[in-house]
């Protein structure tokens, strides 16, 4: 079987470069086409010079890397170095990247790539605000219909926001693109808080990683040490969340998740719940249901999957 062809869009990010080096590590399963950069965890020249640094780590220079949005659609941007540091990828001290970044707008290459390959062969990964998905769409709209999947990171329900009481990151910073997002028709899977919270990095984990001995198994160590301490803190509890891998992982093991269809809505009024994704879970209302809620996770099995990668990367 041949294998499934991603776009990977993303805001690196700790979180994000462990996505992407899941993806990585199975290419007879995932077909990395490209890497779109947008801005949100820390600004797009620094998103964009860590995923080239991200695909230089693991000799896959192949791949092409693009930027795409500066800025959100509508508001301000609003950047999480306290959560990843000033580079964005604080905790590994990577040389300044020597591959250029294609000249492409982020957002342009999306809608060419999908637009001139067979529908429903193309599945995108985005891991950070969706400004250039939106981007892409309105340039675009028939995008939505030869999409296969959109596999996302974003959101919260049960488990509340991380940046405000009601509102994810990735969604808060961009709530109107993501109104766009859920509103397009393609076939939507969510990853939000609900189940990346269930994915908590483990101490035992982050030893296995650093045993494997490789250049990029010590680098990721440090990422992921820097990168835990915030939600440790955060939430008290021992290890912080892997939020973007669980794309990647539902890609390659579906089996490891469980989810319900429902309608998801995307609260942009300004006020206490800006940026809310609003899941109608029982189907109280007779609003289009529009995406897979995920709602559990295999964490051992997904931690397995993340080393399984790593044990192949150098
Ligand atoms: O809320 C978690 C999300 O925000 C992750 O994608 C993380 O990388 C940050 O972008
Ligand atoms: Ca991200």
């Amino acid at each position: 079987m041949s294998p499934r062809s991603i776009i990977i869009d993303t805001d690196p990010g700790q979180d994000d470069a462990v996505a992407i080096m899941l993806a990585l590590g199975f290419p007879e399963k995932l077909e990395v086409l490209g890497i779109t950069a947008v801005a949100g965890n820390v600004g797009l020249d620094k998103t964009a010079a860590n995923a080239l640094k991200l695909i230089e780590l693991v000799g896959r220079t192949d791949i092409p890397v693009f930027a795409g949005a500066a800025a959100p659609l509508m508001v301000h941007l609003e950047t999480a170095e306290y959560v990843h540091g000033e580079t964005g990828l604080n905790g590994w001290d990577f040389p300044a990247p020597v591959t250029k970044l294609r000249p492409e707008f982020g957002p342009d290459w999306i809608v060419d790539t999908i637009m001139s390959r067979p529908e429903k062969t193309v599945t995108l990964c985005p891991l950070g605000p969706l400004t250039n998905i939106a981007l892409a769409l309105a340039k675009e709209p028939r995008i939505a219909s030869r999409i296969d999947k959109i596999v996302l990171m974003g959101g919260a329900q049960i488990e509340g926001g991380n940046v405000t009481p009601a509102a994810e990151f990735n969604i808060y910073v961009d709530p109107h693109a993501a109104a766009r997002v859920f509103a397009c028709g393609a076939d939507i899977v969510v990853m939000s808080l609900d189940v990346t919270h269930q994915a908590l990095i483990k101490k035992a984990w982050l030893a296995e990683l650093k045993a494997l001995g490789t250049k990029a198994a010590e680098a990721f160590t440090g990422l992921l040490s820097f990168y835990e301490r915030y939600d440790e803190d955060k939430y008290g509890s021992d290890g912080g969340p892997l939020h973007d891998p669980t794309t990647v992982a539902w890609l390659l093991k579906p089996e490891l998740f469980e989810g319900k269809f429902v309608n998801v809505e995307i609260e942009t009024t300004p006020g206490l719940c800006f940026g809310q994704t609003v899941v109608d879970r029982w189907t109280v209302t007779n609003r289009r249901k529009n995406a897979t809620w995920i709602t559990k996770v295999d964490s051992d099995g997904f931690f397995a999957l993340i080393l399984e990668a790593f044990r192949k990367l150098s």
